[in-house]
């Protein structure tokens, strides 16, 4: 995992939208995979900004975000397709139709994640995926657990998760319990991947995952060293004075 140090979150974000503007300016029909949560915001800004002053295209541009919380419709405020929608499709010339996210309120669930799957496929694969993490490890919705799904999968969301997803909500009862996320193996098929790390909260894991050399299903972010083009981009509150 090769490591670029942000000074802070501004920083941070400007990096990430620059390594994108690079991808996409080698393959302007990207195939582009984005995750949701706080951490990417300032890099959706940066992307919105570039696109607008025209130094970036998305006109041939395919999305694909990492999951979808399980019984929410597109339009449901706390659904990531309305996030996805407000915070960086509308504002850029990206066509509705290229871009994907697994359906929350899809009929069969289970049916969802293997046809996303098999989209995701005969697209052509992910060429660079943006991930965050979570405070206890997860990427996408791939919690903590004995077990990790390879594909994309309909997963339990930890209380942890809950909890630190509830600030999206009107009450931490509101927020669902299961999602469909990709699973590890649909993320360690993308060609590159870029992990974003942000913040006095991610400081823990963070260091858990720059000191393990193994892999632990009950830190999901470690099977990212089975990777080869890992790029982790992390401020300085998240990194703190011990890296
Ligand atoms: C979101 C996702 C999650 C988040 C993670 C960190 O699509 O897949 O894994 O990346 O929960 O969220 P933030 O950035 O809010 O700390």
């Amino acid at each position: 995992m090769k490591l670029i140090k942000a000074s802070d979150y501004d920083e941070l974000s400007k990096i990430a939208a620059l390594l994108i503007k690079e991808e996409l300016d080698n393959k302007p029909a990207l195939n582009l995979g984005l995750a949701t949560g706080g951490t990417p915001i300032g890099t959706y800004e940066e992307l919105i900004r570039l696109n607008g002053e025209g130094q970036i295209d998305f006109s041939l541009v395919k999305t694909f975000n990492l999951d979808e919380y399980a019984g929410l419709d597109a339009k449901h405020p706390s659904s990531y397709s309305y996030y996805m929608d407000n915070l960086l499709f509308k504002h850029i010339n990206i066509k509705k139709e290229n871009t994907h996210i697994p359906s929350g309120d899809a009929a069969d669930l289970q049916e969802e994640c293997r046809a996303y799957d098999e989209l995701i496929e005969s697209m052509g694969g992910i060429d660079l995926q943006i991930l965050g993490i979570g405070t206890n490890g997860h990427i996408a919705f791939n919690e903590p657990a004995d077990r990790l799904s390879i594909g994309t999968s309909v997963v339990d969301l930890t209380p942890s998760t809950i909890m630190d997803n509830s600030r999206y909500f009107d009450s931490i009862d509101l927020v669902p319990t299961t999602a469909i996320s990709m699973g590890i193996g649909s993320i360690l098929k993308a060609k590159k991947i870029i992990l974003l790390i942000s913040g006095q909260s991610k400081r823990n894991v963070l260091k858990k995952l720059m000191e393990i050399d193994y892999l632990s299903s009950q830190l999901p972010a470690s099977f990212l060293l089975l990777h080869d083009n890992v790029i982790l981009v992390a401020d300085m509150e998240a990194l703190g004075e011990a890296i």
